[in-house]
């Protein structure tokens, strides 16, 4: 039975691939969307996977390819590492089911083109999980900006210090492809498309671990305005009105302003040093999105699978910047 032709009384069926960290936020996303449900799960390591499964009240897949056979999951988030989402991806469009797919997307253009092909053939949704252009405030932004409300656009700023202890960054690639992913579909989201960047990258708070844990970047959007991005693991921002994470937009005519800071519940969060409640409400707000936008009704993410390309595009394009200590034309 295809998505379309479910009982629409009946939830949406819901599988994980991958059980790790994001999937805590994910199944807690699912218990706030009531048109949706958390069949099961799939995980590499089979006790990390009980483990969830118990906590989630949920099924154990033995492997992603009964996950996605199951007749109960009518749609898949493909929650694992970036080096397997085309992977996980393909074997759920393959079998016909909607995807949610975490972020980076994918480890190239050609693999995000890639996941574009099977999802025009397989005719149902690939959502990139670009969560925090769902927050309401981002949303209004954007509106503002593209009525001119703002006047004209001047410049963009999106910055991250959230200190990230080494164990945990880690397992991530550095914060480049990390962390300034979310910053391009953001300021694209809200602005536009970028036509030039520069940037640098620092390590300055690892023991062992190589990659960067600081970068910065300048660009320049094809609507004339600048931008400036900032992703930080090495220190958490500790002064007045931090700089946590902040989404500035400055025009002619107005600002707007949005911030982790304005909700913070004093308990450690998953990999935070305190609970940020704009990081889980982005999340159950991109797969409201999913279910109820994208899987019931056939629409479309806000930020698409074009958007995630040129996010790519610019991500790749800020490592030539940095790795040429030059201008990079996109
Ligand atoms: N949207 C956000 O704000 C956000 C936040 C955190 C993580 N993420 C993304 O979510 C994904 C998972 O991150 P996490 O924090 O849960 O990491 P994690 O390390 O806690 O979990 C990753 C899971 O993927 C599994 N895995 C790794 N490589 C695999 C492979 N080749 N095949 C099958 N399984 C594999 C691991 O066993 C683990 O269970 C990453 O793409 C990450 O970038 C997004």
């Amino acid at each position: 039975m295809t998505p379309a032709m479910k009982d629409p009384d009946k939830p949406v069926g819901v599988g994980f691939i991958g059980a790790g960290d994001v999937s805590i936020l994910h199944a807690k996303a699912i218990e706030r969307c009531p048109g949706a449900r958390l069949v099961g799960l799939w995980n590499r390591t089979t006790e990390r996977a009980e483990q969830r499964a118990e906590e989630f009240g949920c099924r154990r897949f033995e492997t992603p390819e009964a996950l996605v056979a199951d007749e109960e999951v009518d749609a898949v988030f493909v929650l694992t590492n970036l080096e397997s989402h085309l992977d996980y991806t393909r074997m759920a469009l393959e079998a016909k089911k909607p995807v949610l797919v975490e972020k980076p997307v994918a480890a190239s253009v050609d693999e995000v083109a890639e996941m574009q092909r099977l999802a025009e053939a397989a005719g149902v949704a690939c959502m990139p999980g670009h969560n925090y252009i769902y927050e309401e405030s981002l949303r209004r932004s954007s509106e503002l900006i593209a009525e001119g409300e703002l006047g004209r656009l001047v410049s963009v700023y999106v910055m991250y210090n959230i200190h990230h202890p080494e164990e945990i960054a880690n397992r991530y690639p550095g914060v480049v492809r990390q962390i300034l992913t979310h910053h391009s579909y953001i300021l694209m989201f809200l602005a536009g498309r970028v036509r030039r960047v520069s940037a640098m990258k620092a390590t300055l708070h690892y023991e062992e671990y190589t990659e960067e844990d600081i970068a910065m970047a300048v660009l320049e959007l094809d609507n004339g305005a600048l931008a400036h991005f900032c992703a930080s693991f090495a220190a958490d921002d500790h002064a007045a009105d931090p700089w946590t994470v902040v989404v500035k937009a400055i025009g002619t005519a107005g600002s707007t302003r949005y911030s982790y800071r304005d909700w913070v519940e004093v308990k450690p969060g998953i990999a935070h040093s305190q609970t940020y409640t704009a990081y889980q409400a982005s999340i159950t707000n991109e797969v409201r999105h999913f279910i109820d936008v994208c899987v019931n009704e056939g629409g479309v993410p806000l930020s698409t699978l074009d958007d995630a390309m040129h996010a790519q595009r610019l991500i790749e394009a800020i490592e030539t910047a940095i790795a040429e200590g030059r201008t990079v034309d996109l």
